[in-house]
């Protein structure tokens, strides 16, 4: 073999070899942000005895109950978390934003053995505090630095002391630690993020209001007894709550039936009008379908139709972001249905649209025993076919 031909040949094996690697080796989908690499400290700020959520609800009631109803405080306990963490085989890195605490962790981060920060050198944290875990993103993570609570507003009336921090009543300053990171490294090209986050936003640069938006203003005394301020209620909703997904999809359609050719066309127009990230947003395993049904005279099914509206990764040899169907903020996507028939006409065609927390065939792979459902109807049409009206019917 001549030397040239020779060289080729190794460089054809080590190129192999490589993607081989590439494909088998154990691999962290996302990369280690400086934003998140470490657990927080806080200091119990004086006049309070921990930074329990109970203790600082004890005083603010309507914070905590609407609080301890959002996704924010089932961060550790939510057993989907709980069956994902358990899959991934509970790398570390998942609890500085699932519980972010020091002391919500049972181990201290010393320090890492790698560059990527990967694996970290732990060792038992004596202060560890089961309950506090608990409470996932608790509200010391948001509200507690150097030992003092930080709000919205100046007071005198707090027992605790305060600093003003103005950057807390909009925009996405509170939320950005662990809802918009970034993850480039040479070998990912894909702009996702640890549970995907909001990563659509980098691209644009757009500062997002997701105080504004996730946090509705509300007129109320911050404690009982005290005079009313103009405040926010710590609500969080997203993908867990349709009626707040509902708020963000507008569906429209027209019909082209020709009768005489035995043939109808059906465009439907899904928009999103009520976020300005991309519907949906988060997890890659978030996803959005539009479903159709064509039904014959006896509840047959005659055709049927499902289009994606989601992020396509390919994750082996490379993680790579192919492409993505979600709906960007107000720029309406057109989808159809055509079909045709000889003797019968069809009776009923059927359309949903239908969020997806994840899919069945992850939710399997993980082997997450779902209680609640992982997918509900947003929107949902009966167009009686033949006769002249249509019934249209928004579940609750
Ligand atoms: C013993 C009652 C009490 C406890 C416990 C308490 N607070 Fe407060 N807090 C207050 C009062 C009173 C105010 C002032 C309200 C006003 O001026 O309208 C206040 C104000 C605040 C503010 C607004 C301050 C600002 O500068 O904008 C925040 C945020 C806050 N508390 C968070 C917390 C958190 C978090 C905890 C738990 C770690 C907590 N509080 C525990 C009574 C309490
Ligand atoms: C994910 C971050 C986050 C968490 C967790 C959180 N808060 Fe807040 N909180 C905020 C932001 C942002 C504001 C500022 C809203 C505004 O402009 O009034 C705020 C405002 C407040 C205020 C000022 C009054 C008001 O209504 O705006 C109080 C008091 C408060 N939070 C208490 C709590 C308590 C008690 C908990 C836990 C039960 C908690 N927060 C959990 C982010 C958080
Ligand atoms: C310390 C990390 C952290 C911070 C800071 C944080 N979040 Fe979250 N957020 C999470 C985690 C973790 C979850 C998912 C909890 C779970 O496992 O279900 C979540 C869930 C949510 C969801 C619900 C998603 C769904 O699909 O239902 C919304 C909405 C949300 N956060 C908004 C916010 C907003 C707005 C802020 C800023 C005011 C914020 N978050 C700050 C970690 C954080
Ligand atoms: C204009 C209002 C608006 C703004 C601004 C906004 N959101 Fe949302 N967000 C929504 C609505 C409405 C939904 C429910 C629709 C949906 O599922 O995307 C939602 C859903 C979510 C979800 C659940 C995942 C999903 O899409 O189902 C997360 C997480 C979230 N938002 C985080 C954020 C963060 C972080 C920011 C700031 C960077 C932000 N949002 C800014 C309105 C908004
Ligand atoms: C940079 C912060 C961050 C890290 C690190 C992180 N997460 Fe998350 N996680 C989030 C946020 C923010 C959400 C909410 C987004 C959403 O709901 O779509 C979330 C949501 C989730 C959800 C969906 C929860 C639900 O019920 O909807 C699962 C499951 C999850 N994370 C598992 C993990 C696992 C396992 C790890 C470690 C391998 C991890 N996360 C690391 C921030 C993080």
């Amino acid at each position: 073999m001549s030397s040239k031909k020779y060289f080729y040949l190794v460089l054809f094996i080590f190129l192999v070899a490589f993607l081989v690697w590439q494909s088998v080796k154990p691999m962290m989908i996302f990369v280690i942000d400086e934003k998140f690499a470490r657990p927080m400290e806080v200091t119990v700020p004086e006049g309070l005895d921990s930074v329990s959520a109970q203790e600082c609800g004890g005083c603010h009631e309507a914070i905590y109950r609407e609080w301890s109803q959002s996704v924010m405080a089932r961060a550790w306990t939510d057993p989907y978390f709980q069956t994902d963490y358990d899959y991934e085989d509970q790398p570390q890195n998942c609890l500085n934003c699932h519980t972010p605490l020091v002391n919500q962790q049972e181990d201290l981060v010393l320090g890492f053995k790698d560059k990527a920060k990967l694996k970290p050198i732990l060792e038992p944290n004596p202060d560890f505090n089961s309950e506090l875990r608990e409470q996932g993103v608790t509200c010391a993570v948001c509200h507690v630095k150097n030992g003092k609570i930080v709000g919205p507003f100046e007071t005198d009336n707090a027992p605790h002391p305060v600093t003003v921090d103005p950057t807390m009543t909009s925009g996405m300053k509170p939320c950005e630690k662990c809802h918009v990171v970034s993850g480039n490294r040479w070998d990912t090209f894909y702009k996702m993020s640890p549970c995907g986050t909001v990563a659509e936003i980098e691209e644009s640069g757009q500062e997002l209001d997701c105080v504004g938006c996730h946090m509705p203003p509300v007129k109320r005394p911050v404690v009982k007894g005290l005079k009313a301020r103009i405040g926010r209620r710590h609500l969080f909703w997203g993908g867990h709550v349709p009626k707040q997904v509902k708020k963000a999809l507008r569906v429209e359609y027209q019909s082209f039936i020709d009768e005489f050719e035995k043939t109808a066309e059906y465009k439907f127009t899904l928009s999103n009008v009520g976020t300005y990230h991309y519907l949906p947003t988060g997890t890659p395993d978030r996803y959005l379908t539009l479903e159709f049904r064509l039904l014959d005279g006896t509840g047959k099914i005659m055709k049927e139709k499902t289009y994606k509206m989601k992020r396509y990764i390919m994750w082996r040899p490379f993680i790579i972001d192919l492409y993505d169907t979600r709906l960007p903020y107000n720029k309406p996507q057109e989808y159809t249905f055509k079909f045709s028939w000889q003797e019968e006409p069809p009776s009923i065609l059927d359309v949903s649209v239908r969020y997806h927390l994840l899919d069945e065939k992850r939710r399997e792979r993980i082997g997450y025993q779902n209680k609640e459902p992982i997918a509900y109807p947003i929107y949902e049409e009966k167009i009686f076919f033949g006769e002249k009206y249509h019934k249209r019917h928004f579940p609750e």
